[in-house]
């Protein structure tokens, strides 16, 4: 019987677990091994992992036990909620409360939270500058997760605070590629006027994490940021244009023109970019590259991840 680490991975059929499974079965001889964990065990997703070598189990973050059971004989653990599933902080609080119970629970020796900043912290509701979200909230996908560090804390886990970064995946799925305006020029839209917006390959974020697990004790109580580069809209459009062969302008928006675009969580995003427009030293400062890279040292910058992607990136 192998005496593997085993590391149980929420949201392994996702971007950011499943960049931890991959990475920890991409190197057999890591002493690690990956439990992924569904609420579908039987899923196309979950039968990909197996067939890469994961143990699969479900678990649901709205049942506690299901968890406990899941974490149980477990070294550690990779820890995500999905605001975007049902766009409800509290439920993300929930999630995150479970979580870290389930982490006690099993008496988990390393656990990673993937967080994000508390807006609130620099932006009090008070603060007219931007709307605030559902009464309690500034930017309410950030705000949820930055709170449930504190979750993880009192409970006494033994955790490592990963503040995570804007998906350049966001161009390919997240319907930010570049659209063709009535001038038939193709732009990308971002409300960051000339601020540097830190962003990474999601697939890294868990090759990261897994540089974590790895390094292990010394990452226990920190916060560590990570981001695969730093780049304005402007250079983001250039570089993007580059690879596609196409020329590609930066639509400047407002974050008050982002808010009222109207899609569901038009608003969030709109207060995030201004966030990280107006705390753009805070925010980059939080994510140094070079310890990104020491985690992780596949790490791909915007014209590496741009050249690895380009023909995924669609053109509407
Ligand atoms: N897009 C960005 O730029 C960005 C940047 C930083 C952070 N984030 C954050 O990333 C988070 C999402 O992570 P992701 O992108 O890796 O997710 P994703 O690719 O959308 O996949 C969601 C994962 O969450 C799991 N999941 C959701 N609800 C669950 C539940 N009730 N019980 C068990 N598992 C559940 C799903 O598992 P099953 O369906 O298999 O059960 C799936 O593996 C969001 O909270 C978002 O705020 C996003």
């Amino acid at each position: 019987m192998s005496d593997a680490r085993t590391i149980a991975v929420i949201g392994a059929t996702g971007a950011q677990g499943g960049g931890l499974v991959r990475a920890i079965l991409a190197d057999p001889s890591s002493g690690f091994r990956a439990r992924a964990i569904t609420r579908k065990a039987s899923g196309e997703k979950a039968e990909a992992l197996r067939k890469l070598g994961a143990e699969v189990v479900e678990a649901d973050l709205d049942d506690e036990a299901s968890l406990a059971k899941a974490f149980a004989g477990a070294y550690g653990a990779y820890c995500v909620t999905n605001y975007w599933e049902h766009f409800t902080p509290a439920k993300e609080l929930s999630q995150a409360r479970n979580l870290a119970q389930a982490a006690k629970a099993a008496k988990l020796e390393h656990v990673i939270w993937s967080t994000l900043e508390d807006t609130r912290k620099r932006v009090p509701l008070s603060d007219p500058r931007m709307p605030t979200l559902m009464e309690k909230y500034k930017v309410p996908h950030f705000d949820a997760k930055g709170e449930a560090d504190a979750v993880f804390a009192e409970a006494g886990v033994p955790t490592t605070y990963l503040l995570t970064a804007f998906y350049w995946d966001n161009f390919i799925y997240f319907g930010m590629g570049p659209k063709k305006g009535a001038d038939g020029k193709y732009t990308i839209t971002l409300p960051m006027g000339n601020a540097r917006l830190s962003g990474i390959a999601a697939e890294d974020i868990g090759k990261c994490a897994y540089g974590i697990f790895k390094q292990g004790r010394q990452w226990i109580g920190k916060r560590v940021g990570i981001a695969g580069d730093h780049v304005t809209g402007a250079q983001m459009a250039a570089d993007m244009g580059k690879a596609l062969g196409i020329e590609v302008g930066y639509n400047l928006v407002t974050p008050e023109a982002f808010r009222g675009f109207g899609f569901p969580g038009a608003d969030d995003l709109g207060n995030m970019f201004q966030y990280y427009t107006e705390f753009e030293q805070e925010f980059v400062g939080a994510r140094s590259l070079d310890t990104s890279r020491s985690l992780n040292p596949s790490l791909l910058d915007f014209k590496s991840w741009l050249a690895k992607y380009k023909d995924r990136i669609p053109l509407a």
